[in-house]
């Protein structure tokens, strides 16, 4: 897609075409990558995402019917149709759960019932919020045609509760967060506990680098179980450590106590090491950037949180390893998987000179190793949320 105005066009031709009557507005959300600050999220920790320029929109109209109608352009043979009155968590399931979550959240509101077309290119299934996207872009719409009075805090709830109450994926607001509040040239450096944000000035391309993002072609689906084991282990180690969060602990070596002996002791201790060294790591990294210094210094920091992912926190795949360690042995400044784990993508920082030699490595591992090429794409820290038309 070549632009906002040929976005805004396809949606609303479509829109037109499967609802026989014009859009009310267009609205765009993006996904994202988290520049660092992994699994930190439901800790109360902090973290670093920037927006993608991949985006989804979402055309609307009210209805005066009481029906929530959805259509995708990606999934162009099924158009769901729910009366409001019968909308309950887990109905419709796929990809339609995501809009029709968001209406389902609002639905004191959305009486009348409403018509959304859904069209995107963020990549689904690779770990970079694509359900998200879809979430907050709706969400934006309901608000603006409803005229609700919602922060965008609150959009950020009413989107995560979609996710968590109606999807059933447990996760934390990192990705509604990015979608939503992100700005262009910066990283948003977010406080999970209090939802204090700043935004940080990344400009990779004056320091002659670039951030490569590589789906390693492997889905992952958070609605299942090794997102919500973590989840819990982190609380579990929490109640032992007599906090509320995980990020209320600075002092790794205040983590000794988890393994007392007990079986899973030493399983608490290494996720819960993670959590509290990397909530350090992005202190670290949002301190160089803020310094003005070489962003060149963040790299090792990025692969230290993939070594503590994949090793304490248990979270990424082969593939994912393969990614960074190719990366890393072509030039690359750092890498670490990004997102929930157990698939998805990678990002490596990476000199744009080297971005070629980086990419060609990366696929000539996997095709060592029998796997498809990775689709990969280089990324700038673009804007969150907005109305398109
Ligand atoms: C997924 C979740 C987020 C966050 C990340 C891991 O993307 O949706 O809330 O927990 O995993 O950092």
């Amino acid at each position: 897609m070549s632009g906002d105005d040929d976005a805004v066009r396809q949606a609303t031709s479509a829109f037109t075409e499967r609802f026989g009557t014009a859009p009310e507005g267009v609205w765009a959300a993006p996904g994202r990558v988290n520049v660092i600050g992994e699994h930190t999220d439901y800790n109360g920790g902090f973290v670093l995402p920037v927006a993608l320029a991949h985006t989804t929109r979402a055309a609307l109209a009210r209805r005066d019917d009481g029906i929530v109608a959805v259509a995708s352009l990606q999934h162009p043979d099924e158009t769901v149709e729910v009366p409001l009155a019968e909308l309950r968590p887990g109905h419709p399931s796929g990809w339609a759960g995501y809009p029709v979550g968001v209406v389902h959240e609002l639905r004191d509101r959305v009486t009348g019932g409403v018509s959304i077309l859904v069209d995107g290119d963020v990549p689904s299934g690779a770990g970079l919020s694509s359900s998200a996207a879809l979430e907050c872009a709706v969400a934006l719409g309901l608000r603006d045609l409803l005229g609700l009075e919602l922060a965008p805090a609150d959009l950020v709830d009413v989107a995560r509760r979609a996710e968590n109450d109606f999807v059933g994926a447990p996760t934390g607001i990192l990705d509604q967060s990015a979608s939503l509040l992100c700005t262009a040239d910066h990283a948003l450096f977010l406080d999970t506990r209090d939802r204090s944000s700043e935004q940080v000035p990344l400009d990779l391309g004056t320091a002659g680098l670039a951030l490569l993002v590589i789906d390693s072609g492997t889905t992952h689906d958070h609605a299942e179980g090794g997102y919500g084991d973590r989840r819990r282990e982190c609380e579990q180690a929490a109640v032992r450590l007599g906090v509320d969060l995980l990020r209320e602990v600075t002092d790794l070596a205040a983590l000794d106590v988890l393994a007392d002996g007990r079986p899973e002791g030493d399983v608490l201790l290494r996720r819960a090491r993670h959590v509290v060294s990397e909530d350090a790591r992005v202190l670290e990294v949002v301190g160089t950037l803020r310094d003005g210094a070489d962003p060149r210094s963040i790299g090792p920091v990025l692969t230290a949180s993939h070594e503590s992912l994949r090793d304490d926190f248990e979270v990424s795949v082969p593939l994912l390893d393969a990614c960074v360690e190719a990366a890393l042995a072509a030039g690359a400044h750092g890498a670490r998987m990004i997102g929930g784990g157990f698939g998805g993508s990678a990002i490596a920082l990476v000199d744009v000179d080297a971005l070629d030699a980086v990419t060609a490595a990366v696929t000539s591992r996997f095709e060592r190793e029998g796997h498809p090429a990775p689709r990969s794409f280089v990324t700038v820290p673009s804007d969150g949320a907005r109305r398109l038309a």
